[in-house]
């Protein structure tokens, strides 16, 4: 008979082994890591403690009660990354493909539950082949108890998902629910239905790779934040990005070491082009503008027309929105004003103050923008900003035209700063529209009317196409060199570094969804 500590071990051991060592095997010969793999590359070296190593399914259907493996398919318990506190959970797809079944589910609640009362991340690597199916309802019932806590969590604590193999059916509400999902390329599917059942359906013929893979979802449903070459490299990019936040909404924002040093950034004096429909790559004034260490893209792939992410600035950690000349022109339409909502919500909750570049031509035109709602989705981000009681910075550097000069954070829906550069154009709209427009009849009889459009144009542009107007009705509050843009925002953001700001006391706002 073995001793106590004997029975521990063995039961330790067994725990380790998953599903077994063929299933491990198949895992790997996937390309895929196990589940305990995957929590040592996440976590800071030796900090890992696992919890319910030992817990079993209550099954009986099926033959289950003949099969019990320790964990019951899913490595749970908390570690640091970079010396902060982090809840993981780590499916394990050796042990029942990783379905989750009533304990699994348990199991994550339990340590979702730590995290919100401790204030501290959940970071979830999802591999499942979704509900367990020989439970039914009880595994439904599972999910929902997780969806749930995702809901409750949403902005009081960070949520992170990981999708590293199939996330299927129910399985991908509560990646959909929480704050970034991660994919992995190749291995990393999303689907609410299958291909098969696309099939059956529909009668279109579709890969998992096609439908629900992770291009897929980084490039034409902006389901996924970020897609990875491999699973290490995602590792290390969820990593990363914890480093911007903070561990729960009630923290400050990480402060990183900085020395001050010359601020000034010349070359943002000649990133404008000459001609002001020539396109230039915002990603090349933002690392002008940013500490060493650069931009973090989030949805680098999806409506390239905006760029959201997370930078630093003389330490702090900024969230940025930019409309990007260089894709659309910059315009705004109903993929950029969600992708860019959704990421100043975020934001907002956890206390990152926000810094946003303008250089916008309006709003996209046409049926297909109309049709499909952009009225409603262009008002997300309308409301995010309007809402949002950070510390809010606006630099104009080319054009805000139209009502996209209101939304992009400005002084009327409550920015903090509003800096225009002298290349700043702040109008109705662009000045051949609007000459167009207003000297319509004038043009139509002149002799010359081609001629007359012109000069009405260089008329318009002179007294509109310029920062002045804005800046002598205080909408903007200084217009800036642009090689001291980097000085004054670290300024800036450190003068607001204390703002208080509440919204109306209410359940909760009605943003147009
Ligand atoms: N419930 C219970 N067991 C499951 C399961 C589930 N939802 N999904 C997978 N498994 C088990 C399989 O029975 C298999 O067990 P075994 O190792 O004892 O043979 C193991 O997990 C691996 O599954 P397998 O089908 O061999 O792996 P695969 O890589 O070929 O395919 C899936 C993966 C996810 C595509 C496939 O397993 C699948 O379609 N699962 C069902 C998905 C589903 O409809 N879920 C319910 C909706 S929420």
């Amino acid at each position: 008979k073995p001793g106590k500590f004997e029975t521990l071990d063995a039961k330790n051991q067994l725990a380790l082994k998953g599903g077994g060592k063929q299933r491990m095997q198949a895992q790997h010969e996937k390309g895929k890591l196990s589940a305990r793999e995957r929590l040592l590359l996440l976590l800071d070296e030796d900090s890992f403690e696992e919890l319910d190593r030992f817990v079993v399914h209550r099954s009986r259907d099926f033959g289950l009660d003949q099969q019990q493996y320790l964990g019951d398919g899913v490595v749970t318990g908390y570690g640091s990354i970079e010396g902060r506190l982090v809840y993981v959970f780590s499916q394990d797809f050796t042990v029942f493909g990783g379905s989750l079944s009533e304990t699994h589910a348990e199991k994550i609640c339990k340590i979702m539950d730590l995290a919100m009362k401790n204030g501290a991340p959940v970071i979830g690597l999802n591999d499942s082949g979704g509900a367990r199916i020989q439970e039914g309802v009880n595994s439904l019932g599972g999910y929902a108890d997780v969806f749930y806590r995702n809901t409750k969590a949403s902005g009081v604590i960070p949520q992170i998902s990981v999708i590293m193999g199939p996330c299927a059916g129910g399985a991908v509400y509560s990646p959909a629910i929480t704050d970034f999902i991660f994919m992995v390329n190749s291995s990393a599917y999303m689907f609410v239905t299958g291909p098969n059942v696309v099939k059956t359906v529909t009668q279109e013929n579709v890969s998992a790779e096609e439908l629900g893979g992770a291009t897929a979802h980084a490039t034409k449903s902006g389901v996924s934040h970020f897609s990875c070459q491999n699973e290490w490299e995602c590792l290390q990019e969820v990593r990363k990005l914890l480093a911007y936040l903070p561990q729960n909404c009630e923290d400050d924002v990480p402060l990183a070491h900085y020395k001050p040093a010359d601020e000034t950034r010349p070359i943002l004096d000649v990133i404008i082009p000459e001609r002001p429909n020539q396109p230039y790559d915002m990603h090349e004034l933002l690392s002008a503008l940013l500490d060493e260490g650069g931009f973090l893209e989030v949805h680098e792939e999806f409506a390239k027309n905006i760029l959201v992410g997370f930078g630093r600035l003389a330490g702090r950690s900024i969230g940025i929105v930019a409309n990007q000349p260089a894709a659309l022109a910059g315009v705004l339409d109903i993929h950029a004003s969600v992708k860019a909502a959704r990421f100043v919500r975020f934001c907002d909750s956890f206390n990152i103050p926000l810094l946003v570049l303008v250089d916008v031509p309006g709003f996209l035109p046409g049926t297909d923008q109309e049709w499909n709602g952009i009225i409603s989705h262009g008002a997300k981000l309308l409301f995010a900003f309007a809402e949002a009681t950070v510390p809010r910075i606006t630099v104009i550097t080319r054009k805000a035209y139209g009502g996209a000069y209101d939304v992009m954070n400005s002084k009327h829906i409550g920015a903090d700063l509003n800096f225009a550069w002298p290349t700043a154009e702040i109008a109705v709209m662009g000045p051949k529209g609007a000459a167009a427009i207003i000297f319509k009849n004038e043009i139509a009889q002149a002799e010359n009317p081609e001629k007359r459009l012109e000069e009405k144009v260089q008329e318009y542009s002179e007294k509109f196409a310029n920062p002045y107007l804005a800046a002598e009705r205080g909408f903007i509050d200084e217009v800036i060199q642009p090689s001291l843009t980097r000085f004054k925002l670290i300024r800036g953001f450190k003068m607001l570094e204390n703002k208080v700001d509440q919204l109306p006391r209410k359940k909760h706002g009605n943003i147009p969804l």
